[in-house]
């Protein structure tokens, strides 16, 4: 039997030439990014996007993001304005996720966007994904590296766990420093966060000088975050608790909850990033462990916590 660990790669030259050649052969290759992993595979062809839609069950309507590792490649397939740019000077390489207006003459793979006018885009920071786009001549479509309507990966073994053999090559970034996905914000028309993330509304609407609104509609634009189940460890989620029921596992956060087997706290100093980041290894972890239910408490709705409810309440859907 095939050892499925063999499949992680170590950050070294050799294993990014080793990526690099299976992404122009249309391959799918797992990869680290800040916030979660990701299925990678050529923007540019429709054999590489089938295969991502096929491999994460995803429906096809639900469009993908377009990763770059600079402006100039991103040129060729959208249009960008002035708002554009204040939040990419800001903003980029980083876990924000910008809906422009796709150019007519963009190659990207119409597939790849679920056949919109529009295209998600963004420009990730960690050094092995942007190395990797760097040596690359077409831009990379990065789904997040899970099941559809599950929980995302936010380490190397994460992405086995999801996909097991069928995933044959997955490079190895260490843990998700952010562990939720990118902030999605809609560009075209009126501004509009479509899917909360690190990048809070707050911050977004100091860099524009404007109030951002969240959007709270689930339509054919807005698609899979924006699906009311989503991140679902596929057991049944109960929010806002004060106690735990009889043998469920119980998320806390903060100093007040005491250690014990069923409390899984997503952060004792009571740090809403620090709980960002171990939101999806608790969910996982909880499922693992064969729980019949979770309890969660309530968690402050604010910075980085708006996302954290936004991925609870999908979750518990
Ligand atoms: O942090 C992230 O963004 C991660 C890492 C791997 O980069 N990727 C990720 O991709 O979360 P995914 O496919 O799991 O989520 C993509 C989100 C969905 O909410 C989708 O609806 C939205 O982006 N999206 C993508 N293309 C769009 C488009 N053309 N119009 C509107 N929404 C779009
Ligand atoms: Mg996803």
């Amino acid at each position: 039997m095939k050892n499925i660990y063999l499949n992680i790669y170590k950050n070294s030259p050799k294993n990014l030439n080793k990526a690099k050649k299976f992404l122009k052969k249309n391959n799918i290759i797992g990869v680290p990014t800040e916030t979660v992993y990701g299925l990678a595979g050529n923007a540019y062809s429709s054999r590489a996007i089938k295969k991502i839609y096929k491999l994460k069950k995803r429906p096809k309507k639900n469009p993908l993001i377009i990763h770059y590792d600079n402006l100039k490649k991103l040129k060729k397939d959208a249009h960008i304005d002035n708002r554009f740019l204040k939040l990419y000077k800001k903003f980029s390489p980083g876990p924000l996720t910008f809906i422009l207006k796709k150019k007519r003459d963009s190659k990207i793979c119409p597939s790849a966007n679920a056949n919109l006018k529009m295209i998600a885009v963004r420009f990730p920071k960690h050094k092995i994904i942007k190395n990797l786009l760097k040596k690359l001549n077409f831009p990379l479509a990065i789904p997040s590296a899970n099941i559809s309507t599950k929980i995302s990966p936010i380490s190397a073994l994460d992405v086995i766990d999801e996909f097991g053999k069928n995933i044959n090559f997955v490079l190895d970034g260490g843990r998700s420093k952010i562990g939720l996905e990118s902030t999605v914000i809609n560009l075209c028309g009126n501004i509009k966060i479509m899917r909360p993330g690190a990048i809070s509304k707050k911050e977004i609407g100091k860099t524009l000088g404007k109030n951002i609104l969240i959007s709270k509609k689930v339509n054919k634009l807005n698609s899979p975050g924006l699906l009311k189940k989503h991140y679902s460890p596929g057991i049944p989620i109960r929010l806002n608790c004060k106690k735990a029921d009889n043998k469920a596992a119980f998320i806390v956060f903060g100093k007040k909850y005491k250690k014990g087997k069923y409390i899984f706290n997503l952060s004792p100093k009571g740090n809403l990033k620090e709980a960002g980041k171990n939101l999806y290894k608790i969910l996982r972890k909880v499922k693992n462990l064969n729980f019949k239910k979770i309890n969660v408490v309530k968690i402050p709705n604010r910075d980085i916590g708006i996302a954290i409810n936004d991925r609870l309440r999908k979750a518990a859907y």
